[in-house]
């Protein structure tokens, strides 16, 4: 009877340290006190480009930063490379919890809101500053806030560039609309991509950036399209010889974190690591366009790669021909957004 009794006062004394927020759930800020450099609060970090890259020297100054502004109390391990989860698994990973943080390249939050496909618009940005203009917007921050994302448990934070994508290929070169006719292109995600290849004639393949190079060394594409940073970084100049610097869409990132793991880091933790990612937003924009002038001098000094600088009226020929793909998905990514942007120029 006594141990009943006992077994029952227990497991009482546990319902209501449970339900006044005793254990540790997420959603719910803990406290920091248990913290330190030797226990230190978690955050990981996951993506797909190389260490080198733009992405990667930003990822990992965040990591630095939070290091010192938190005295080591809180850790981002980054796990770069696609070593972690690959294009095809980091979104569902972050949606659930399994990885923390990700910069994947807007293009791939398709899966969650079409409009994030604005990036792959043909000559919609015409600068990096454009681009940092639409960045700093209501219009960006609209996509950033959206119920979508919260749906998911997914929490929008800061923007990062890369740069403008240009197409490449290892069968001639490409000058005008009809050199594309007939060839086969990666394409990172979204209908917007298939769209842009089927209208320049050309056929694609939705295919994981950690497999694209073995998928152009082995001719299952013919073609890409890269910021110069990732054609460097990425080494696919070895099995792409011809590329065009056609300038027709970009590659840029967001920060997602999961909203529920972020909303438990505790509050005077919480304080630096934001003070970190905002200044490592900065060392990205910073670093973007330098790294990409960089990695082209370094294509171009490789000698395999046959670069052609296309001329303005090239490009306008390209953007004349991309046009249809406007038609088609105006209404997906929607007038406010393309508008906004163009009113941004
Ligand atoms: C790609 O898949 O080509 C890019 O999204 C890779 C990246 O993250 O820069």
């Amino acid at each position: 009877m006594k141990k009943w009794l006992l077994l029952t006062i227990i497991s009482a004394l546990a319902l209501v340290l449970a339900a006044c927020g005793g254990g540790e759930s997420e959603g719910e800020a803990q406290s920091s006190e248990e913290y330190t450099a030797e226990n230190p609060f978690i955050i990981k970090f996951s993506h797909v480009t190389a260490i080198e890259s733009v992405k990667g020297q930003a990822a990992d100054k965040f990591a630095q930063l939070v290091d010192e502004k938190t005295e080591g109390k809180v850790k981002v391990e980054v796990y770069p490379s696609s070593q972690l989860y690959g294009d095809n698994d980091e979104l569902d990973a972050l949606a659930s919890g399994n990885v923390h943080m990700i910069a994947p390249s807007v293009t791939k939050m398709v899966k969650i809101d079409p409009r994030w496909q604005y990036v792959d618009m043909p000559y919609l940005f015409e600068s990096d500053e454009h681009v940092q203009a639409f960045f700093d917007s209501e219009i960006a921050q609209s996509l950033m806030n959206s119920d979508a994302l919260a749906a998911n448990d997914i929490k929008g934070l800061a923007f990062w560039p890369n740069g403008f994508k240009h197409f490449s290929n290892n069968k001639h070169p490409l000058v005008t609309v009809d050199d594309y006719k007939g060839l086969k292109f990666r394409a990172q995600a979204g209908q917007v991509l298939e769209a842009q290849f089927e209208t320049l004639g050309a056929g694609s393949a939705t295919i994981a950036f950690g497999e694209t190079y073995a998928a152009l060394q082995q001719g299952t594409v013919d073609g890409a399209e890269n910021p110069y940073n990732n054609f460097d970084t990425m080494k696919f100049y070895e099995v792409q010889p011809y590329l065009s610097t056609t300038q027709h869409g970009r590659v840029d990132y967001a920060i997602f974190v999961n909203k529920s793991f972020w909303e438990s880091i505790p509050a005077d933790l919480l304080a630096p690591v934001e003070e970190a990612l905002a200044e490592a937003t900065t060392y990205a924009q910073e670093l973007a366009a330098e790294e990409n002038a960089k990695s082209l001098e370094n294509v171009k000094a490789s000698g395999v790669v046959e670069v052609y600088e296309m001329t303005q009226e090239e490009r306008d020929a390209l953007k004349e021909a991309l046009q249809p793909v406007y038609e088609e998905f105006e209404e997906t990514i929607t007038p406010e957004l393309i508008e906004g942007i163009n009113a941004l120029r």
